[in-house]
């Protein structure tokens, strides 16, 4: 698998997550008790197989790549909608957090905070997935030199397999199916 097609199927598994983050606001939405370490489990998954893992490699392998060869669009594309996103993700992300706190210490309307900052990332990163899968990785695909792809899969091949090693996709897929079988009791 190419470094594009394996992003791409890290894009369906955000999207998986996505939905189950859907799933614990509705829950909170009908007053259940809040699932904290769930939510937790959440926010340990965007960060670190979402943003660091996946992100990580889109920043340090192909968005570099991209803006160096391929000129103003590719610029325009990456820095002010992809990396502008990403940080945007990173930012519902601690606020998040910072309301589960809040109403772990009694402050009941930071519940609002919990829905609209989760479903806020769940949102943004639906559309920036659909972007990328659409528009940006087509465009580094069909742009980018032959010979700039095959170091983009060197280096994602080798980035995947220290990954590995560590475990860390097999952490968050077990994550990810507890979580799906949890919301779909
Ligand atoms: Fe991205
Ligand atoms: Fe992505």
């Amino acid at each position: 698998m190419n470094s594009i097609n394996i992003m791409m199927m890290e894009h369906q598994n955000i999207l998986r997550m996505l939905e189950v983050t859907r799933k614990y606001c509705l829950k909170v939405l009908k007053n259940e008790a809040v699932a904290y370490e769930d939510f937790y489990k959440i926010i340990d998954f965007v960060r670190n197989y979402a943003d660091k893992h996946h992100h990580g490699k889109e920043e340090i392998m192909l968005f570099n790549r991209m803006t160096e060869e391929l000129g103003f669009a590719a610029e325009k594309l990456v820095k002010h909608g992809m990396l502008v996103e990403h940080d945007m993700g990173r930012l519902y992300m601690s606020e998040l957090e910072e309301a589960l706190r809040k109403l772990e210490a009694g402050d009941e309307e930071a519940k609002l905070d919990i829905i609209a900052n989760a479903m806020g990332y769940v949102n943004l990163l639906k559309r920036h997935i659909h972007k990328e899968d659409n528009v940006v990785y087509k465009f580094a695909e069909n742009n980018l030199k032959k010979e700039t792809r095959d170091i983009i899969d060197d280096e994602s091949s080798n980035f995947e397999k220290k990954a590995e090693g560590a475990g860390v996709q097999k952490k968050y897929l077990d994550l990810l199916s507890e979580l799906e079988s949890k919301v779909n009791e």
